[in-house]
């Protein structure tokens, strides 16, 4: 067998070497190496590309909130081949992560745990990171906004509105995240008391700068709870939906610490009846709302999957770390053999 970088990188897998949080700190570092030392990095994206209004995906699986939290990394998940690429979650003011253990990762489940509380260097430092790519951008560059955990729930709005306010002019499509498990009292925003003024608000928003706007889900409401979000969104005009952020729900026995958000494999199944359950309720509704589906997807298998129960394009965190930046060649590849054979 030819030893390649690529087999090599994967037999190897430096970061799981390393603490869970220290292989996301250096993350940045490895897909540098990586682009540099690769030939792969050169060949073209282009694969089941897809349209949707004036945005054009070279291919249908992008990067999801949290793997690029500043936009330090663009130029390299272009290299490694997204489809698309969302940034975030930015905080208006810069904060830190959460107290405490903030991350973990368990090799036999492939799940990653985390508790991170929107770690920001502040939009100022990300906006300089994106202005520097976005007139030469080769794939759409969604920006994921949340609050400062500082700001009250009845003072949200003004962060997130402040956010598109400034950071419009630099991206493509805003993803409006409040179900965050992390941030204490965020998914009180999904409650009906802040969340029909706030995607009010919102939506006039997104209106006035032009740029599209998705509500990203949480995968721990009742179908009664999702159904009133979607309707109160729909009638704010908003645009699509990402599916799913990580969950607060846990097996039973669970090796996983109680608090904190849970992704990867084990919230796959979770994740693909969010999706089943919002395409349903959307029925004829949908228009052309962009749905994107993220939580345990992991293969072309997955991919081909989620595609096929009605999902536009899907994202992956969890898998890279388990299975390396050439993610998203591999899963190219299994799609593609998967629709030959
Ligand atoms: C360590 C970590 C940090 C995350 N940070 C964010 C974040 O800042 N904003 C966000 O919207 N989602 C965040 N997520 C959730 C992911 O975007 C995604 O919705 C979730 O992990 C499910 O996808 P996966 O199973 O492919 O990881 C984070 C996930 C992980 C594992």
């Amino acid at each position: 067998m030819d030893i390649t970088f690529e087999s090599a990188l994967d037999l190897w897998k430096p970061w799981m070497w390393m603490s869970p949080s220290a292989g996301h700190d250096w993350l940045p570092f490895f897909l540098k190496l990586t682009v540099f030392l690769s030939e792969q990095s050169k060949q073209p994206n282009d694969w089941h590309s897809r349209q949707w209004r004036h945005l054009y995906f070279r291919n249908p699986i992008g990067i999801a909130g949290g793997l690029d939290k500043t936009g330090q990394s663009i130029d390299e998940w272009w290299a490694l081949g997204a489809g698309f690429l969302e940034i975030g979650t930015i905080t208006p003011q810069p904060q830190e992560p959460n107290p405490g253990k903030i991350m973990d990762r368990f090799k036999e489940t492939q799940a990653l745990w985390n508790k991170m509380g929107f770690p920001s260097p502040g939009y100022k430092s990300v906006m300089n990171e994106v202005e520097r790519h976005f007139d030469n951008r080769s794939t759409p560059i969604f920006l994921n906004i949340g609050k400062n955990r500082t700001t009250p729930n009845d003072k949200a709005q003004e962060d997130y509105l402040f956010l598109m306010r400034q950071m419009h002019s630099l991206c493509d499509v805003f993803v409006v995240n409040i179900s965050s498990p992390n941030t204490a009292g965020l998914r009180q925003l999904l409650t009906k008391e802040y969340f029909e003024p706030l995607m009010e608000k919102l939506g006039d928003e997104s209106r006035r700068v032009n740029r599209p706007l998705l509500l990203k889900i949480s995968p721990d409401e009742t179908s009664e709870q999702l159904e009133t979000i979607l309707q109160a969104s729909h009638n704010q005009g908003v645009d699509g939906y990402i599916i799913s952020n990580t969950t607060v729900q846990r097996p039973t026995p669970s090796p996983y610490p109680v608090e904190g958000g849970l992704s990867g494999k084990p919230i796959a199944i979770t994740s693909r009846e969010a999706l089943k359950n919002v395409i349903s309720m959307l029925g004829t509704h949908r228009n052309n709302k962009l749905i994107i589906n993220a939580g345990g997807i992991s293969n072309g298998e997955d991919l081909k999957d989620r595609l096929a129960l009605g999902a536009d394009l899907c994202q992956l965190y969890s898998s890279l770390i388990f299975r390396g930046p050439f993610i998203f060649k591999k899963i190219a590849r299994e799609y593609d053999h998967l629709n030959t054979f």
